[in-house]
């Protein structure tokens, strides 16, 4: 085996490969570190925002307005990250995947730009249309990324490669956590700083990204470039012979060159892939309407009123748990499969969400029950991680084929933005409104998700594209004939 090669889970992983998933991942890399980084330094942006205020109108700013504006800071990001989701698909059509995530750097520029010259420049304005424009950044990066990586992955390893779009959002998180300690970068001088570091992965994702070759699968399929296809794909493979995968490509290019391009109206009007694009919808708001984002976006507070001592270190804690949880995801993804893990996921949460309900509602009268309710957000964040975390990300690229999957990452992407957009700006009036019994809303959430996964979600894992879609043709019924008595299994799915 020439240097450079190694061998993983049966398949050749050359340094071409590893270069061009490391590069596109920097993308998710950013959009962790954006979820984060706002968590803790709070008060020390607000004293700012407060400042800045006084300095204008002479007078401080009131309790009501700081709020709004702070809770504008934290959820305009998913807003910018819903518009620009929905233009994943044109975008990485027209531009192709590659150039779409170079470009795609520009936000990230300007969106790092406003915010670390906000304070310089005493604009909160600045500071808001910085978090706007850099989930817009994240927005495309959450299509774009799981898009390039599924492409290129070789099918035994889509899962794994696919998972590690999740990895480098998680150390994002984690990354932003430490850097906004206030003995770090989360200090009174230094937060421009702090938020403005997200054009480092941005400069080097933009200095590797020529070296990555385009998908053959988007040169091939939609561009019709064999020649340059086959060069990209005896790049990523290391091998001289890749006619068993042009083979594979072609079928799927033939079957789509038979139906009309795909539309968004037409996911939902053709019966053909209604069904998956119902199922992608779904497990993308099961991942968002688990409530984890609650956690990502709160944790200091909920915390700190659930009697723990540190909560930023808590905080911290629950990233680290957060990271170690998706590597043994990325490791059981390929052997336990895709619905499996996510069920896994799914019921552990709601487990812990029942938990933490219980150790809050009997803080008052049993003081340990601070260290319960602990454990059960860490055991969430874990089981989270698990399967809701990664699998949806990666699994809507394995429900389309060519033709509508550009379409289906942006109606799923949408549907992950807005429902992260509810919980973020939601979930603090619902809290004040519940008290501690606000997570067993999740939890009845998470049990509905459960069920619908085991009736309706199927596996994936070891098949490839053209497999998957037909699937769900009409010429293999065994999705479409699923009664409520008779779940997906991986063999009834093969029909
Ligand atoms: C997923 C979600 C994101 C969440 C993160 C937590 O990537 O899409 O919203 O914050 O996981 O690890």
């Amino acid at each position: 085996m020439p240097a450079g090669f190694h061998q993983l889970g049966g398949e050749t992983v050359t340094g071409t490969l590893i270069l061009s998933v490391f590069t596109a991942v920097l993308g998710s890399l950013q959009f962790g570190y954006n979820i984060g980084v706002i968590n803790a330094p709070q008060k020390i942006i607000e004293a700012d925002y407060n400042a800045t205020w006084a300095h204008r109108y002479g007078e401080p700013i009131s309790s009501r307005t700081l709020t709004t504006l702070w809770s504008l800071s934290v959820a305009i990001f998913s807003v910018g990250g819903m518009m620009s989701s929905f233009s994943v698909g044109v975008v990485s059509e027209w531009l192709g995947r590659r150039k779409a995530m170079l470009l795609n750097n520009m936000f990230a520029f300007i969106g790092g730009g406003l915010m670390g010259m906000s304070k310089l420049c005493q604009s909160f304005e600045m500071m808001i249309l910085g978090r706007f424009v850099i989930g817009a950044y994240c927005g495309l990066a959450s299509g774009l990324v799981p898009m390039y990586v599924g492409e290129i992955a070789p099918t035994s390893l889509r899962g794994a490669l696919g998972t590690l779009h999740q990895l480098a959002i998680v150390t994002g998180i984690l990354i932003a956590q430490i850097l906004g300690l206030e003995s770090l970068l989360g200090s009174k001088e230094l937060w421009p700083v702090l938020v403005g570091v997200t054009v480092l992965p941005t400069v080097l994702q933009m200095a590797l990204l020529p070296f990555c070759p385009e998908s053959p699968r988007f040169l091939y399929i939609i561009r019709c470039q064999e020649h340059h296809a086959k060069r990209g794909l005896r790049r990523l493979t290391g091998r001289q012979d890749v006619g068993d995968m042009l083979a594979e490509m072609k079928e799927e290019k033939r079957r789509m060159d038979m139906e009309r391009k795909v539309s968004i109206a037409e996911l939902f009007r053709s019966t053909m892939y209604r069904q998956p694009i119902v199922i992608a919808i779904l497990l993308q708001l099961s991942q968002q309407l688990s409530g984890v984002n609650a956690i990502f976006y709160y944790s200091t507070s909920i915390f700190q009123k659930a009697g723990v001592q540190s909560p930023i270190y808590a905080t911290i804690g629950a990233g680290v748990v957060n990271c170690a949880f998706t590597v043994v995801s990325l490791f059981l993804v390929e052997r336990m499969g895709r619905r499996t893990l996510h069920m896994l996921g799914l019921s552990g949460m709601c487990g812990c969400a029942i938990i933490m309900t219980v150790a809050l509602a009997l803080l008052d009268s049993v003081p340990w029950m601070s260290y319960i309710s602990m454990l059960g957000v860490f055991g969430f964040v874990a089981f989270f991680e698990v399967g809701p975390g990664p699998i949806p990300w990666f699994f809507v690229a394995e429900l389309f084929s060519q033709g509508p999957r550009p379409a289906a990452m942006a109606v799923a992407g949408f549907a992950n933005w807005t429902a992260n957009f509810i919980i973020g700006f939601g979930f603090p009036y619902v809290a004040e409104l519940c008290g501690p019994y606000v997570f067993l809303i999740f939890a009845a959430l998470l049990l509905f998700f459960l069920i619908f996964t085991f009736f309706r979600v199927p596996e994936t894992r070891g098949k490839t594209f053209d497999q998957i879609s037909s699937g769900f043709g009409q010429h293999s019924p065994a999705i479409m004939d699923m009664g409520p008595d008779k779940p997906s299994t991986e063999l009834d799915y093969l029909g």
